[in-house]
């Protein structure tokens, strides 16, 4: 697959009244043409700063994205886009798809209004042409009866269909890449593997390439081909859904595994990890796991390890692989 968007040395700091909290320390990843990348990692290591990096949407102050730091997308860095530049981008080229569809909807208009102005923003059409093209996006989204749910306010929408609808104003430029920012964590289960379902159907229809953000590795299993693992604004490991699944190389990669439950493994415990993510205010200078692994080497508690290659794209960053060191620490 070809790459599309490539994530270079990403660094995003929030200035704050304690400090300068360094959310994204230094992110690299590429998202391919067609492919589902799937971004996780626990709450707080920098999946959504990442993700609103991408859309342009880190508001300076008190945000800051530092120097040398890149996102290239058609042979250009967007970093760089002017505001012209960035709204051309949003929506028609990659759009979001936020958790909290509540928050994100206007209360006051009419869902098919909602719709219909994404699409007026971007096509060259007139209102009635935008106002079709909502409701039959409404439509491939999964809602009956779109003609008349056109017509109604976001509060007379249950939480998943408000999710559906937020896929459908994502979707409603026709864009290339859509970034999932925890999709389903404020729905049922049982709805959530509905939108991810949804998600995959319009993906391989219009052949889109998705960036699935999650905390859950049990929602990945389904969709991604690549995944990143994030901790601390920092990537842990990456590969492909085996490499990580079946040949996990980092301890906080296998740490999220246990905390997750798997059908192909019947029954097991359950392991929550232990411990909290350093303070990004003051980040640690060796791994930002240390605290917490259980294969912790002295080493690592002040020297960044560098990433290792376990195969073509699967790298982890871990002192464990160090020809010399020895698996099961000292
Ligand atoms: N506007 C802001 N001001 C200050 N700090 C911020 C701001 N936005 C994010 N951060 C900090 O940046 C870090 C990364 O936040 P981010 O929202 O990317 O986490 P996340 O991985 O998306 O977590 P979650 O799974 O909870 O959504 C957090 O420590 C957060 O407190
Ligand atoms: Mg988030």
């Amino acid at each position: 697959m070809s790459e599309l968007l490539r994530v270079e040395n990403l660094r995003v700091s929030y200035h704050t009244y304690a400090g300068e909290a360094q959310a994204v320390r230094g992110v690299s990843f590429t998202a391919d043409e067609g492919g589902t990348l799937a971004v996780v990692g626990e709450s707080g290591c920098g999946k959504s700063v990442t993700a609103r990096a991408i859309m342009g949407l880190i508001p300076v102050p008190p945000g800051e994205i530092k120097e040398d730091s890149h996102i290239w997308y058609e042979g250009k860095d967007i970093l760089t886009f002017s505001k012209k530049e960035w709204q051309a981008f949003r929506g028609a080229e990659c759009s979001i798809i936020f958790q909290d569809a509540l928050a994100s909807l206007n209360p006051t208009m009419k869902i098919g209004k909602q719709i219909a102005e994404t699409v007026l923003l971007h096509h060259e059409t007139d209102k009635m042409q935008a106002w079709r093209e909502a409701e039959g996006m409404l439509g491939k989204v999964g809602i009956s009866d779109p003609e008349k749910r056109m017509h109604q306010y976001p509060h007379e929408f249950s939480g998943g269909m408000r999710q559906r609808v937020m896929i459908a104003i994502a979707l409603a430029c026709g864009p290339r890449i859509v970034i999932a920012d925890e999709p389903t964590t404020a729905l049922d289960v049982t709805i959530q593997a509905d939108i991810i379902e949804l998600l995959k159907k319009l993906q391989s229809e219009r052949h889109m390439t998705v960036i699935l953000i999650t905390h859950d590795l049990g929602i990945v299993a389904d969709m991604a081909d690549k995944i990143v693992v994030m901790y601390a604004g920092e990537v842990m490991e990456e590969g492909t859904d085996t490499d990580l699944f079946y040949h996990a190389k980092h301890p906080y990669t296998e740490a999220l595994l246990k905390a997750v439950p798997r059908l192909d493994m019947g029954v097991q415990e359950l392991a929550p990890i232990e411990g909290t993510p350093p303070d990004i205010v003051h980040p640690p200078e060796g791994c930002p796991f240390y605290e917490r692994c259980s294969h912790a080497m002295r080493l690592c508690g002040y020297r960044r390890p560098p990433a290792y290659e376990f195969g073509e794209g699967h790298r982890a960053r871990c002192w464990l692989y160090h020809p010399l060191a020895e698996r099961g620490g000292e």
